[in-house]
């Protein structure tokens, strides 16, 4: 079938390109002449794994094609996925500007048939909104929500193995030819859930916020692990046994990150005051993450002996997760920021973030090529970002290079015994030798 991607940010291509990957003729357009001339020319224009293969495997063929700007060539597309961004505002609410603004701009080059795909996560009752719109400009054409579950980092794996595939509707016609683009994979037993409308937009939001909602309590839980003498690895796998449960987003760390959880949360908070209706738990969630990395600091400094003025820190990792360039709303820039304040001196290293980072830092911050070159002379090493390659660093031989043997790994991923018999002083995140810090 014809798809146009409306979008070419991370969501519109990986979404895009893989749908070519299923088969379909797929156009990804862009308002952003460099985005597009860079994906003409076959070089990705965001770190994701795998999507490099999937781009020269299909772009610039009958498949896979790039455009800038709204023209004709859309015409015959069966639907328009609208894959634009919803940026926060001020108010916790969603902009939802880009999305009308990508709607009636390309409504006039399509026939009448084409279907409205809204893939960007919006405020429940958007899709109804855009229909209004599509019919007070004179279009008939019809408006179906399918969210999308995509995870940075895992965002090509995520595509071909969704859990389920979200499709609301009030159109049976409209809701039959998003089927079809979507028969690949329900071919292959993934199940098309179909709702209503709004119910398909709430369905994303709540997903994203429970999930939050799951890593907020578990981290809750590790500190109460540190102060008990329990641990929280185990104590999250023995939970997560409980199919009921289920073992993910159950690993403790330093508090969620991303473009999406953070917004999405907010966003649902602010359409429940709106409504009046209780948002105590969104509330609670909010606030728990939002304080996590000041009780960080403060079990960082107990740990070195609550003097860290003047001491020199490595930081391992500044993307909000690995497996991406990204960091928006990562929890390292904060910490990293609290621990300036205490006058310290710090290096750092991302084996994909520091391209981006300056931003974020003011260009403060002083990077280094290596994992192993910014740990030269530190008096600490913090582990911030689950990066495999700082799991693999030669941790005998970088003893030697420190100033002294700390480590404090925020994201529970390096082999303690190890450390302990290299004669490492390691803190791990809720686990006994931690030294717990109340919550104020
Ligand atoms: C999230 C959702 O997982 C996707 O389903 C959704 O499509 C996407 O948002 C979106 O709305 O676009 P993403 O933000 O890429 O995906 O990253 P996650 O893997 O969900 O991680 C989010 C944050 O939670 C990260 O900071 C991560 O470190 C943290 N996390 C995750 C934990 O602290 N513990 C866990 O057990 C899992």
């Amino acid at each position: 079938m014809k798809i146009t991607f409306v979008g070419s940010g991370y969501v519109g291509l990986v979404s895009g390109i893989m749908m070519s990957h299923l088969g379909h003729f797929v156009t990804c357009l862009d308002i952003d002449k460099d985005k597009i001339d860079k994906l003409k020319n076959l070089e990705p224009t965001i770190f994701e794994d795998s999507l490099e293969y999937y781009l020269n495997q299909y772009g610039n063929t009958k498949r896979l094609n790039f455009i800038c700007g709204y023209n004709e060539s859309i015409y015959e597309s069966d639907a328009i996925f609208i894959a634009v961004g919803t940026p926060q505002k001020d108010d916790g609410n969603a902009d939802l500007h880009y999305i009308f603004e990508a709607v009636i701009s390309s409504v006039k080059y399509v026939n009448p048939n084409c279907v409205f795909v809204i893939k960007s996560t919006v405020p429940p009752g958007t899709c109804k909104k855009i229909q209004e719109l599509l019919l007070q400009n004179g279009f008939n054409n019809q408006v179906v929500s399918n969210p999308e579950f995509l995870r940075e980092g895992s965002a090509v794996h995520d595509f071909l193995n969704p859990d389920r595939i979200i499709l609301g509707s009030e159109s049976n016609t409209a809701l039959e030819i998003i089927k079809k683009i979507y028969k690949p994979l329900s071919d292959k037993r993934v199940l098309i859930l179909e709702t209503d409308l709004i119910t398909a937009e709430l369905i994303k939001y709540v997903s994203n916020s429970f999930l939050a909602c799951k890593i907020a309590f578990i981290n809750e839980m590790a500190d109460l692990c540190e102060v008990i003498g329990a641990d929280i690895n185990k104590l999250s796998n023995g939970v997560g046994l409980d199919k009921r449960i289920g073992s993910d987003f159950l690993k403790a760390g330093p508090g969620f990150g991303g473009s999406c959880f953070p917004k999405d949360i907010l966003a649902l908070q602010y359409l429940t005051n709106n409504l009046k209706s209780d948002s105590l738990i969104l509330d609670s969630v909010i606030k728990a993450n939002a304080n996590r990395p000041r009780l960080i600091i403060k079990k960082i400094k107990k740990f070195l002996g609550n003097k860290i003025q003047g001491k020199k820190f490595a930081i391992l990792g500044l993307t909000y997760k690995a497996g991406t360039d990204d960091l928006r709303n990562s929890p390292v820039i904060e910490l990293i920021n609290l621990l300036w304040e205490n006058d310290v001196e710090i290096r750092a290293y991302d084996p994909q973030g520091m391209a981006k980072s300056a931003k974020y830092f003011d260009n403060k911050l002083v990077c280094g090529t290596s994992a192993f070159e910014v740990c030269i002379g530190a008096d600490a090493v913090i582990i911030a970002t689950e990066w495999p390659e700082f799991i693999n660093i030669d941790y005998q031989k970088l003893k030697l290079q420190l100033n002294s043997p700390n480590i404090i790994d925020l994201r529970n991923c390096l082999d303690r015994k190890m450390l302990s018999k290299l004669g490492y002083k390691c803190y791990f995140i809720g686990q006994k030798s931690g030294n717990m810090v109340h919550s104020e």
